[in-house]
């Protein structure tokens, strides 16, 4: 709420996260000043770094103070001298389910002289959002080994679907939808040809909850591999999508390409009755740590995300002009492309605010 000291948790992490991040908080910095808000920030050393000199990761006591905050600040996790996926369940995937961030909110939006690899398509065409299931589906990490090890081992993965869990999903994209006031429209990505008892479930439960409470909004179902097909082909199409945490993690790859790669891409992990935290979504990008120049405008997308969620949405909506006005004077959003380094992009933003 505005008025009140925001707390906010700041977890830099690997690569080039703490850059990126450094930059979102010189942004936050002016706007605060600007709209007369006040904030404290913690820094969080959960690190690869940490992690092969103490063997610590994300403890239970951690997530007890973290749920002590207004928001989370994340950089980026992953470090090429841990094994994959330790940091990866360790940290990021240890707090989005211990703090139930249920939501995976991702934009995917083109900014006016922003690249885009789409022939013939520009700022009005690729405008939507996806709303990502966050703590369900292949996440879960429900699954085990059979024979392991022998010639007929079997590995088995299960996509663990609640209709309490897909239905609270669906209600924050219908209620996204509605509060968006676009076009109205909501696409299920699925894949009910195939999947057929998750995406049963899904569906049945997006129509029944469409029809009961949200007749304003008009219900559409795309298969996975087809949207795919069209966030290329035809993206104009789409408005707000909802999927489960698979499909979503995928497209929204995807989608960060349209709109100008990772280094612009945001996004939110949210529970709306909790503690929600933000991040760029293009992680630690190893090879350019320490030679300013990643693209801090995904982290300062994320800070965007952030400050909408706390209540300071008119330092958001600055923070994106910010960001709009920078993009006119980068000659591209790829990292050592910029035409200026990482400090400089947040040194633009922090000025046009
Ligand atoms: C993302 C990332 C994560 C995910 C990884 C790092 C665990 O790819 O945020 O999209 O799969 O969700
Ligand atoms: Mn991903």
């Amino acid at each position: 709420m505005a008025g009140k000291t925001h707390k906010i948790a700041v977890i830099g992490g690997d690569g080039t996260g703490p850059e990126v991040v450094a930059e979102g908080l010189k942004v936050l910095k002016a706007v605060a000043q600007k709209h007369n808000f006040k904030y404290e920030l913690k820094e969080f050393d959960f690190t690869g770094k940490r992690y092969l000199k103490t063997g610590k990761l994300v403890s239970d006591q951690d997530i007890a103070e973290l749920k002590t905050f207004d928001a989370i600040y994340l950089g980026a996790v992953g470090d090429p001298a841990v094994k994959p996926g330790i940091i990866e369940h360790g940290v990021l995937l240890k707090i989005r389910f211990a703090l139930d961030q249920y939501i995976n909110l991702r934009p995917v939006i083109l900014y006016p002289n922003v690249w885009t690899p789409l022939k013939d398509k520009g700022p009005a065409e690729i405008d939507f959002i996806v709303v990502r299931e966050n703590s369900e589906g292949l996440y879960k990490g429900i699954g085990e080994f059979q024979k392991k090890g022998t010639a007929d081992e079997v590995a088995i993965q299960v996509s663990y679907n609640t209709r309490k869990g897909v239905e609270r999903c669906l209600r924050y994209a219908f209620e996204f939808c509605r509060k968006r006031n676009k076009k109205k429209t909501l696409t299920l990505v699925g894949k009910t040809n195939v999947l057929t008892y998750a995406w049963d479930l899904w569906e049945r439960a997006f129509h029944e909850i469409g029809q009961k409470d949200y007749p304003d909004i008009k219900r559409e179902y795309a298969h996975v591999d087809a949207t795919c097909m069209w966030f290329v082909k035809n993206p104009e199409w789409f408005d707000v999508i909802v999927t489960d945490n698979m499909f979503g993690d995928i497209i929204t790859d995807l989608g960060a390409m349209i709109q100008g790669g990772m280094g612009i891409a945001a996004g939110g992990n949210i529970n709306p009755e909790g503690v929600s935290m933000f991040e760029p979504i293009g992680g630690s990008a190893p090879k350019y740590t320490g030679q300013n120049v990643i693209n801090p405008l995904a982290a300062i997308g994320a800070l965007q995300m952030l400050l909408d969620e706390i209540g300071e949405s008119k330092a958001a909506a600055d923070v994106e002009k910010g960001i709009k006005f920078a993009c006119t004077k980068m000659k591209s959003m790829s990292a050592g492309k910029m035409g200026m380094s990482t400090t400089e992009v947040g040194d633009t933003v922090a000025g046009a605010i």
